[in-house]
């Protein structure tokens, strides 16, 4: 016999990476990670009125839908298998005040979506966020005095509005506001309100990022905010930050972590999971989901393939799951290719 050996068996030492990778059913035999609809949860934006459908310019395939609307999307979503809904609400401008205080009114719009689609879907969840910025005049997410966002007061809110959103039937508190003290506050408010089942997702990394956008052109604060949220979300810059506060909800009682923006920040995600082992979530937000859809408008990417990519990526980087304006859409896709 005569020896084959090639110069590159020589150099690799007889190893090569590509035997993994021949062919289709060598590569699905050494899959590390697989995207399934468990791993997703659909962010919704609620407007008042009835039989509404009103589609947000700057994220195309996205509406903001009355109550009657949301019922019929968070049954859809149940058929396909979604885990769970998280509802953000357009609210009147005209209920929005300098200290958010439509977020207390026990039938707002946010409490009455969470009754509406509980009493019609009672097997899918839903994730109530207590951020003020949808209520405020503002658009910040805590209580403005004197050109301040102040902590203290803010929690307190925030602490009542959590156990109103409890009361209409929220399974998951989860506070995007970035306020220090929240989370053990809100674990507090919420026991002796009598609702040690209603879990708490933290918004533990959320960064001071231009990806939200859309986000707010959809909830109407873009024209409203003042300034930025520097004082209160992490800067872009700062990793160890980032999971030191991440760990100060977990002390506090976060039952899950959450990292805002996604793909930008999967750093985060995987030093978060490793540090803490608690599930943790990541939020493709609105930026993100634009930046896809326009480029695939356009012809310059695959926007199927980019939407099932990122969401594996955020697999790979340890996430247990993804908050992403995509989760019917593939959630479709999975089930088609069964
Ligand atoms: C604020 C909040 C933001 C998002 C949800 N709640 C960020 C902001 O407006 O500063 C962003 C979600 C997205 O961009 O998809 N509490």
């Amino acid at each position: 016999m005569t020896d084959k050996t090639h110069l590159v068996d020589a150099v690799t030492g007889h190893r090569r990476m590509r035997r993994l990778r021949k062919s289709d059913w060598q590569r699905r035999m050494v899959l590390e990670n697989r995207l399934t609809v468990d791993d997703l949860i659909w962010p919704i934006f609620i407007v008042p009125g009835s039989n509404i459908m009103d589609p947000i310019a700057a994220m195309p395939g996205v509406f903001r839908m009355s109550v009657d609307k949301a019922v019929d999307a968070a049954k859809e979503a149940a058929d396909l298998g979604i885990p769970a809904l998280a509802t953000f609400p357009n609210i009147d401008l005209s209920l929005r005040d300098e200290t958010g205080s439509q977020i207390l009114d026990a039938n707002n719009l946010i409490n009455q979506t969470t009754a509406a689609i509980k009493k019609a879907v009672p097997n899918i969840g839903i994730i109530t966020d207590v951020a003020l910025d949808p209520f405020t005049s503002h658009g910040h997410d805590g209580i403005l005095r004197d050109g301040e966002i102040v902590n203290d007061e803010t929690v307190e809110q925030i602490v009542k509005a959590a156990i109103a959103q409890a009361n209409a039937g929220s399974d998951i508190i989860a506070p995007s506001d970035m306020m220090d003290g929240r989370i053990g506050a809100i674990r507090q408010g919420l026991d002796a309100a009598g609702h040690q089942d209603v879990g708490i997702m933290s918004y533990a990394t959320k960064f001071a990022s231009c990806h939200y956008g859309p986000y707010r052109e959809a909830i109407s604060t873009s024209g409203l905010l003042k300034g930025d949220k520097k004082t209160y979300y992490i800067d872009p810059a700062n990793g160890t930050e980032a999971v030191r506060d991440a760990a100060l909800d977990v002390e506090e009682g976060a039952d899950m972590l959450m990292v805002k923006p996604g793909l930008p920040y999967l750093d985060i995600c995987w030093r978060i999971k490793e540090a803490f082992g608690l599930p943790v979530f990541a939020y493709q937000v609105s930026g993100e989901y634009s930046q896809i859809k326009a480029a695939a408008a356009n012809g310059w990417i695959d926007g199927e393939r980019a939407m099932l990519e990122t969401l594996l990526c955020f697999k790979r980087a340890g996430c247990d799951g993804i908050l992403t304006y995509f989760a019917p859409e593939v959630a479709r896709l999975l089930a088609k290719q069964g």
